[in-house]
């Protein structure tokens, strides 16, 4: 990854940022987002202690604001006329229905229009890379409920579960449809599920029970830095160039679920996501 330039959303914690600090270690220029900026800092600190790779920088950015995406992705497309790899990884999971100030359930907003927004503002950079790639962190949750086409902020259905497997399950159909409509060979986009990794995901912003629930599940998981194997793979390995449109377990693809097959399922949410993040033209 030297000269490279990968971006990387949540790179304060967890998955993202095991795979900034891999790819830091790798050699490349890494932007770490973070929505705080102290704990960006930390992080960052942390990642140039065990590399020494004074090629770092840090933005910070809300993503479950469409106004602080756009100004983020501004200041990184102004720096960086190229970018190698945008890895979309930053997720959360809420236990109470809440809308963004964009008007969108927050767990869509963050877990997947924030993957279509960022992609959208920095394709213009991902595009002049000679390998162009864009890894979506979704998750094999999304086997468990389909797609509320009818009512993407679940209004009238909201149950935590559903809520993040239906914008998990959102991440691999848009890598899929992302894949069939670009027009260039030396991009490519990649959705990864990481398995049960302890992170502090599911105690974040969750209530008691919900925080119970996760810290028995997470017991079960592997390490962050076990868990980020299959997007730092993703992100950087020359075996998996040009491997586009795919979903990824263990540095492998492997299919997903049968809801995310469906071409005019794929082709109608996408229209719906770029109506909701106001994107005239994705490319
Ligand atoms: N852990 C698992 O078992 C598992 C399994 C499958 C998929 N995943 C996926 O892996 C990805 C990383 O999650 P993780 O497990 O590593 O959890 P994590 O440690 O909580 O990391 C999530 C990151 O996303 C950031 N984030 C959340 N909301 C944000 C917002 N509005 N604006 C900016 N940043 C925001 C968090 O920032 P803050 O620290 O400020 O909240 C944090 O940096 C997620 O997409 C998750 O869905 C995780």
């Amino acid at each position: 990854m030297k000269n490279k330039v990968a971006v990387v959303t949540g790179a304060n914690s967890g998955l993202g940022f095991e795979t900034a600090k891999a790819l830091a270690t790798q050699g490349a220029r890494v932007i770490l987002l973070s929505r705080s900026a102290d704990k960006g800092q930390e992080a960052l600190d942390k990642i140039f202690a065990a590399t020494q790779n004074d090629q770092l920088e840090l933005l910070t950015v809300d993503l479950a604001s469409q106004a602080s995406i756009r100004e983020t992705g501004k200041l990184i497309l102004d720096k960086h006329p190229v970018i190698d790899t945008l890895v979309n990884n930053a997720g959360t999971w809420i236990s109470q229905h809440s809308l963004t100030e964009d008007g969108v359930e927050t767990m869509f907003a963050v877990n997947h229009l924030a993957y279509v927004l960022m992609s959208h503002l920095l394709y213009p950079a991902i595009r002049k890379a000679e390998d162009g790639r864009i890894v979506c962190v979704a998750s094999d949750s999304h086997f468990q409920f389909k797609i509320n086409y009818a009512d993407l902020n679940l209004t009238n259905k909201y149950h935590g579960l559903r809520a993040y497997a239906q914008s998990k399950g959102a991440n691999v159909m848009f890598v899929s449809e992302l894949h069939k409509r670009k027009q260039e060979e030396n991009v490519s986009s990649y959705a990864i599920q990481p398995g049960l990794v302890k992170t502090d995901i599911g105690v974040k912003r969750t209530n008691w029970l919900h925080a119970l629930a996760w810290k028995i599940r997470r017991s079960g998981g592997v390490s962050p830095a076990e868990g980020a194997l299959c997007q730092i793979f993703c992100a950087s390995a020359p075996e998996a160039k040009g491997q586009s449109g795919l979903y990824w377990d263990k540095c492998k693809p492997k299919p997903s679920a049968k809801y995310t097959y469906i071409e005019e399922d794929r082709a109608q949410l996408w229209e719906q996501c770029l109506e909701m993040c106001k994107i005239d033209s994705f490319f």
